[in-house]
């Protein structure tokens, strides 16, 4: 979605001082990538994959280098072992081989400064060595807690050179920051001033993967580069909006982690807020970071703040019980490794939104999020009015189907819209049937993983992707004032739902004032 001038740039041709061949460079700077928690689960599944695809590419200059830092004991080389294991097995490809020699380690713990000094020391050897010019991406890619440990180290032992002009000049640094960046909006602001100590803004990418998935960055270009629908994208011919983030996976090995946060802050407060921000936003002036964002946080800013009475009646949380998905039998939450029997954790959230602005003035947006449902979808419906006019009621079709544009986010990425059509015969009936576009079938390929785009956008000093402050904070005020009456009023009920079905009744309810039910996935 980002603009990205630079990597759009005509690719240059260099020679690869480190292995004397010839390789396509796109305009990414050399750096070091400095990956905190590199012994974790992120770092294994997403990081390193994503890294080695860009290598593969050559999309990563071929001076880039990859440090990992975590607690446990490694070498360099069986940090490349281990780190293997998430890409390939059998003997290591010449892909692979060209790959290892970027990556280093260095062990240590995040509270230790002594660790960060050696760090440094790491750092500008590796520097010297593979002739970077000090630019830097720190990515911490730890558990929440970690995040101001991190900072605080990292800014005392003088690693990140804080940008102070607009010009982003040689040696630069920035840092990558997982989410939930806080667990409320106090925290959140908190953890804002303690990173700009160290860092200006637009030094900070505060990640959200789900922006760099290309069926979301294709959200705007459908909206706002298609003169069909562009005017269409309003209270006048949109009756209502579901956007469903549906997971089939539990709570898994993440149970320490997921207690704390509950699917409010683990995919509420942030992938959904950003599905709605951009179903939602005006055109922005420009197709820059600044330009976009401004115009998400203007909707962020727009939502109806919801009264404790409104929290009651508008959000529904509920966990999953026993029950089975594809036939196995799946347990409770509250059976599962490492959650506490009598957890009060929300594996599911819905609730009914309003963007309280002339454009969605009226048009309610039903959104729902959980795991263990009965099925992996990620979807953005548009429901458009009907007609204003019953034309075929005297023929007998008194009622046709609503015509509902889905923006498939995942799988089976694509978009469809359904209409009414007349079926063929001598009688009058009119059968809902649908236009589709697949991904697949229409560039030949699935999309690219979101980490990937993510992480060569911050090497290019590309923002659009990432979350602003102002957007994060103001995600939180939102849903702090649901999380606030959810702790504070205990008779505020937590649904059952049994894993592997689509949620809660009470979800149900949500939608039946407005005499409409979630749309099938
Ligand atoms: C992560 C959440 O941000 O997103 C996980 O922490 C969730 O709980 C995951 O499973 C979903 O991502 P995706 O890309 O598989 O939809």
């Amino acid at each position: 979605m980002s603009a990205r001038g630079a990597a759009t740039a005509e690719p240059e041709t260099r020679a690869n001082p480190l292995r004397e061949e010839s390789v396509t460079l796109r305009a990414a700077d050399p750096c070091t990538f400095i990956v905190f928690g590199a012994s974790g689960d992120l770092t294994h599944r997403k990081l390193i994959p994503a890294l080695f695809r860009l290598s593969k590419q050559k999309l990563l200059h071929p001076r880039t280098a990859i440090v990992g830092f975590a607690r446990r004991e490694f070498t360099d080389e069986a940090f490349r072992e281990e780190m293997r294991k998430s890409v390939e097995s059998g003997p290591p490809s010449s892909d692979w081989e060209r790959f290892a020699e970027r990556l280093h380690y260095h062990s240590g713990v995040f509270e230790d400064h002594g660790a960060f000094r050696s760090l440094g020391r790491l750092l500008g050897e590796i520097e010297e060595k593979r002739g970077i010019p000090g630019n830097r991406i720190f990515y911490f890619a730890t558990p929440p807690s970690e995040y101001a440990p991190l900072t605080r180290n990292i800014g005392a032992a003088g690693l990140a050179k804080r940008a102070l002009r607009e010009e982003t000049s040689a040696p630069w640094s920035r840092v990558i920051i997982e989410k939930p960046f806080g667990r409320d909006l106090q925290s959140a602001r908190e953890l804002n001033a303690l990173v700009h100590l160290v860092f200006a803004e637009r030094q900070i990418f505060r990640i959200d993967h789900y922006l760099g998935k290309e069926t979301v960055q294709n959200i705007l270009v459908f909206r706002l580069g298609n003169g069909i629908f562009e005017p269409l994208w309003n209270n006048r011919y949109i009756e209502q909006v579901q956007i469903t983030v549906a997971e089939t996976v539990g709570v898994e090995s993440r149970a320490a982690y997921f207690e704390t946060a509950g699917v409010s802050r683990d995919i509420f407060q942030s992938h959904m807020m950003q599905l709605l921000t951009l179903t939602a936003m005006e055109p922005p002036a420009r197709f820059e970071a600044d330009s976009v964002r401004d115009e998400k946080a203007k909707v962020l800013r727009t939502l109806h703040p919801m009264s404790p009475e409104e929290v009651a009646r508008d959000t529904v949380r509920a966990q999953y019980s026993a029950g089975a998905l594809g036939g196995t039998p799946a347990p409770g939450y509250r059976e599962e490794p490492g959650v506490n029997p009598g957890s009060q954790t929300e594996t599911y959230m819905a609730a009914r939104i309003h963007v309280d602005n002339w454009r969605w003035s009226g048009v309610p947006f039903f959104l729902r999020t959980g795991k263990r449902l009965a099925k992996r979808a990620t979807e953005i419906a548009i429901q458009f009015r009907q007609p204003p006019f019953s034309l075929f009621r005297s023929a007998g079709c008194e009622m046709l189907e609503a015509n509902i544009l889905r923006l498939r986010i995942q799988p089976d990425e694509g978009i469809s819209l359904s209409f009414g059509s007349k079926s063929p015969g001598q009688e009058l009936h009119i059968d809902p049937v649908q236009m589709d576009f697949y991904y697949l079938t229409s560039f030949g390929q699935d999309p690219p993983d979101a980490y990937e785009r993510l992480l060569l956008d911050c090497n290019l000093g590309d923002s659009t992707l990432f979350a602003r402050r102002d957007e994060v904070e103001l995600a939180w005020e939102f849903m702090d004032r649901i999380l606030d009456t959810w702790r504070a009023d205990p008779a505020l009920p937590m649904a059952a739902y049994p894993a592997g079905t689509w949620g809660p009744a009470e979800a149900d309810e949500l939608l039946h004032g407005h005499g409409t039910h979630w749309h099938r996935l």
